[in-house]
């Protein structure tokens, strides 16, 4: 078998199909060109058996949201081996391919969204990061405590979005780690564009000004329906992201007052969401938690560097890493920065047990409890937790 990166867009094309084995309709022209526009021939690896290609795994090359900062960041997307030729290997030697690849590219994090979570620990990606649905029946939407209103909501087009939406998302990127950055051409193709096959509820587009500024957005479908003549709308919430805490509360309250919906269900929600405090009954939200975005350290002494920490100390790691041997070994975190040592090693873990860490959304003490880390000196536990601790939680607002 031979893995590397597509020539063509035959080639990517094919590699493609890999994943559309599984979700949707065979991609048309327009569909692949939206792909190879986004991902890039080069950054989509093909798995080729006799000259056949049998499966593919992609990159979107992202900027990635980590505590005190941002760093360059492999988006791993689109990976599919056919189902003729599944566990033989195929997704192994891809993964091994796609992660030399990023380690030679200089990314030092990479980050995806499972399929399924068994999948990709055994290739050091670990669960960095929670997100749950909300379904809100709207009487029971109010918010537990006065809340004084400001600014005007206005619905926009796909230009006006296309212009207003990305200083709120930055806004975003500044507070919450795990948040990617996003291009035009990402804001056009995959946010505020409705698809051809989902014309019946088209994608509505509001922007909330305050002071002359806009301050947050919302995008949204509704569906009606009725049930015994009486309304059983939905307000479904593609994304609904504020500058700040009056701007966040404000278009929240709007898409909570839309007439005629029963029900505004969100999804991708992280745990410490303003809303599970503003609402008055946040109960009735039925709050479902799961994984959200696997984080993988590809060059742990970059990562560990690239990201800032709370407390003062050091802390000496021992990393098992077996897909990616570079990171194996002692390392140092001291004063902000990783560097190699000799120094006797105070936390022994596997790869993806960091990776959980490293957002803030997992603690060393969480996975001391599932046994996912062995304290070698007393009190080291502690002290990584001072430093990696990191809040708000991260949040992912966009699966990729
Ligand atoms: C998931 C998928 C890519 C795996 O490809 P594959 O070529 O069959 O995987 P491999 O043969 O390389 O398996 C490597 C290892 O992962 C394990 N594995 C692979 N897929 C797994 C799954 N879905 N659940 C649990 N373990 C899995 C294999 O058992 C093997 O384990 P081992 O190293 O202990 O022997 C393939 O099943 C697929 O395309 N699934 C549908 C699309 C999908 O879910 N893609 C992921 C998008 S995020």
């Amino acid at each position: 078998m031979e893995v590397r990166p597509c020539r063509d867009r035959d080639e990517f094309t094919r590699a493609l199909y890999g994943i559309f084995q599984y979700f949707g309709p065979t991609p048309g022209d327009d569909v692949i060109d939206r792909w190879i526009g986004l991902v890039g021939a080069e950054r989509m690896h093909a798995a080729f058996e006799d000259g056949e290609i049998v499966g593919g795994a992609g990159v979107f090359t992202f900027d990635l949201s980590v505590p005190g900062g941002s760093l360059p960041c492999a988006g791993v997307t689109v990976v599919g081996v056919y189902p003729t030729h599944r566990r033989r290997g195929v997704l192994r030697e891809m993964m091994d391919a796609q992660l030399a690849d990023i380690h030679e590219r200089g990314e030092p994090i990479a980050a995806l969204w499972a399929s399924e979570e068994t999948i990709y620990g055994r290739f050091g990606y670990g669960i960095a990061s929670w997100c749950g649905d909300v379904a809100i029946p709207r009487d029971r939407s109010a918010f537990g405590r006065p809340f004084e209103r400001r600014g005007q909501v206005r619905a926009v087009t796909v230009d006006e979005a296309v212009e207003l939406f990305p200083p709120v998302w930055e806004a975003l990127r500044a507070q919450r780690t795990g948040v990617f950055a996003r291009t035009e051409t990402w804001w056009r193709e995959r946010v505020v564009r409705t698809p051809d096959e989902q014309k019946a509820t088209p994608k509505r587009l509001v922007a909330l000004e305050i002071d002359d500024e806009v301050q947050a957005y919302a995008v949204y479908e509704t569906t009606a329906a009725f049930e015994g003549f009486v309304s059983n709308a939905k307000l479904d919430v593609v994304e609904a992201v504020g500058a700040n805490p009056q701007a966040t509360a404000e278009i929240w309250r709007y898409l909570l007052d839309v007439d005629w919906m029963a029900t505004i269900n969100a999804a991708l929600i992280p745990p410490d969401h303003p809303l599970f405090l503003l609402l008055a009954n946040p109960r009735h939200a039925r709050f479902k938690r799961h994984d959200a975005l696997w984080v993988r350290l590809v060059d742990v002494g970059a990562a560990l560097s690239g990201r800032a920490y709370t407390g003062e100390g050091s802390v000496v790691f021992e990393v098992a890493d077996a897909t990616c041997p570079w990171n194996e070994g002692r390392w140092k975190l001291e004063g902000g920065t990783a560097s190699r040592t000799d120094e006797p090693a105070e936390l022994a873990l596997d790869v993806d047990a960091l990776g959980s860490a490293y957002l803030g959304a997992v603690s060393f003490a969480q996975l001391r409890e599932a046994m996912r880390v062995e304290e070698l000196a007393e009190g080291a536990i502690g002290r990584a937790d001072a430093l990696f601790e990191w809040r708000p939680l991260p949040w992912c607002p966009e699966i990729f």
